[in-house]
């Protein structure tokens, strides 16, 4: 089975390029910060206030092992940090093709506003938080993606177009 994975920071489209893959390829979606969720019974901000990043992540763990193991393939957008785990990125990398969407700085913290949703853009400027993720994440990305696809001035369906004909070309 090879499913499609996107991943990459918080506002860099996984969920709404993802969607559009779904539908194009007859897939369907998941989203891990969903399964999480709906396995929680919470919201991931109400699981990072009851357990922490910690009991966020080691949900996040599972979720990642059910989706690649799920034996129908799935258009599947990880949470921005479900590939700090090596586990995590061993999986998806075997599973699917893994696609980072990478956007600057700037273009990410406008896409996000205030962080609404996403504990770790509280308390601080979203903009100086995204930008340190982005310079610890990057080996991560750079470790786990088959393809990059820069999104910096793309509609949600100019990067879907470019998404697929990528995943088309590393799956014929
Ligand atoms: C996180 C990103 C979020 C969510 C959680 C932590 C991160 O998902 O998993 O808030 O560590 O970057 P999105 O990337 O879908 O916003």
């Amino acid at each position: 089975m090879t499913h499609l994975v996107l991943v990459g920071l918080m506002g860099s489209g996984k969920s709404s390029v993802g969607e559009h893959c779904a539908t194009l390829l007859g897939r369907p979606f998941v989203d891990t910060d969903e399964l999480v969720a709906a396995t929680a019974g919470a919201t991931v901000p109400e699981i990072f206030a009851a357990q922490g990043e910690t009991g966020f992540r080691a949900l996040e763990r599972t979720a990642v092992a059910d989706v690649c193991a799920s034996p129908e393939p799935l258009v599947i957008a990880c949470g921005g940090g479900a590939v700090l785990d090596p586990d995590n990125r061993r999986q998806l990398r075997d599973h699917g093709v893994v696609v980072w969407l990478r956007a600057g700085t700037d273009e990410l913290a406008r896409r996000v506003g205030a962080g609404d949703g996403r504990p770790l853009l509280q308390g601080g400027s979203p903009a100086a938080t995204l930008a340190r993720l982005a310079e610890l994440r990057a080996p991560a990305y750079e470790a786990v993606a088959h393809v990059v696809v820069d999104t910096d001035g793309l509609e949600v369906g100019a990067v879907t177009d470019r998404v697929l004909e990528e995943f088309r070309s590393w799956t014929s």
